[in-house]
């Protein structure tokens, strides 16, 4: 995430991570007390939120520093999470949550092969009719859309261009920042693996996932060609 400057300024707002939060409890619509897996917590902004509502959380990410945030933040906000610091590609969970939610395009980080290993993963940490709940971009959508932000900065003023380019299903979010009052630019690139719904449907389908829905935002609109979210509810069967 510390690649995310957008995120840290923006995204990952209190306002964002709330109507998320609304978001995930809606659609998963688990009674209090259901353990819930957030993969690749980050900072645990939702595993703090949704542990204040009564579930029993486990925050897991690649990157300790996150995680040390983000146990900090449960314990001012007197909450009882159990963070781990794992690769997704090494869950070890079996049969053991209600839903796993993966949150803010955490995934992809992988080969094909290996991503597909992880959702095969995330189906073995569920109870039978378990949940996933996987927030992804859409491609297509970013592609084709303007993402150029602006917005006011203790620092300065900042500018955010921000360009994305597809190939192969490689998305490489290309990123500058530059701040009004100082003049600096900060340039910076991230490549994740974007797939479609297609593709999705496929993988979750070899992992033993039947999805309910496909969402184009946090409003909960449908997913389309012009939504700029792919965010998938799944259930196994
Ligand atoms: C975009 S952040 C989303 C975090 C969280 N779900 C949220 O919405 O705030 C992606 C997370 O994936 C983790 N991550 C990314 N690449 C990783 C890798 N190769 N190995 C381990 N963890 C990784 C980062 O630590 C980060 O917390």
């Amino acid at each position: 995430m510390a690649h995310d400057l957008l995120g840290d300024f923006k995204a990952y707002s209190l306002a964002g991570t709330e109507r998320e939060v609304r978001f995930i409890t809606s659609v998963l619509n688990l009674p209090t007390g259901a353990a819930i897996l957030d993969l690749y917590c980050g900072y645990g902004r939702h595993a703090i939120e949704l542990a204040k509502l009564g579930y029993q959380i486990k925050g897991v990410d690649g990157t300790q520093d996150f995680l040390d945030i983000a146990l900090q933040k449960a314990k001012e906000a007197h909450v009882d999470i159990d963070f781990l610091q794992c690769d997704m590609r090494l869950l070890s969970f079996y049969q053991q949550f209600d839903a796993v939610i993966n949150m803010f395009a955490a995934f992809g980080y992988f080969s094909d092969q290996e991503n597909a290993d992880v959702i095969k993963l995330v189906a073995q940490s569920l109870r039978p009719s378990g949940l996933f709940l996987i927030d992804l971009l859409n491609r297509d959508w970013m592609v084709r859309n303007n993402l150029n932000r602006y917005w006011r900065h203790p620092n300065g003023e900042y500018v955010l261009s921000y360009k994305v380019e597809l190939q192969n299903g490689i998305a490489t979010m290309k990123r500058q920042l530059i701040n009004q009052v100082t003049g600096n630019k900060i340039q910076y690139e991230f490549v994740l693996r974007a797939y479609s719904l297609p593709e999705m449907t496929n993988i979750l389908a070899n992992s033993g996932f039947k999805i309910l829905a496909a969402y184009g935002g946090f409003d909960g609109r449908t997913y389309s060609a012009e939504t700029p979210r792919m965010i998938i509810l799944a259930e196994k069967e």
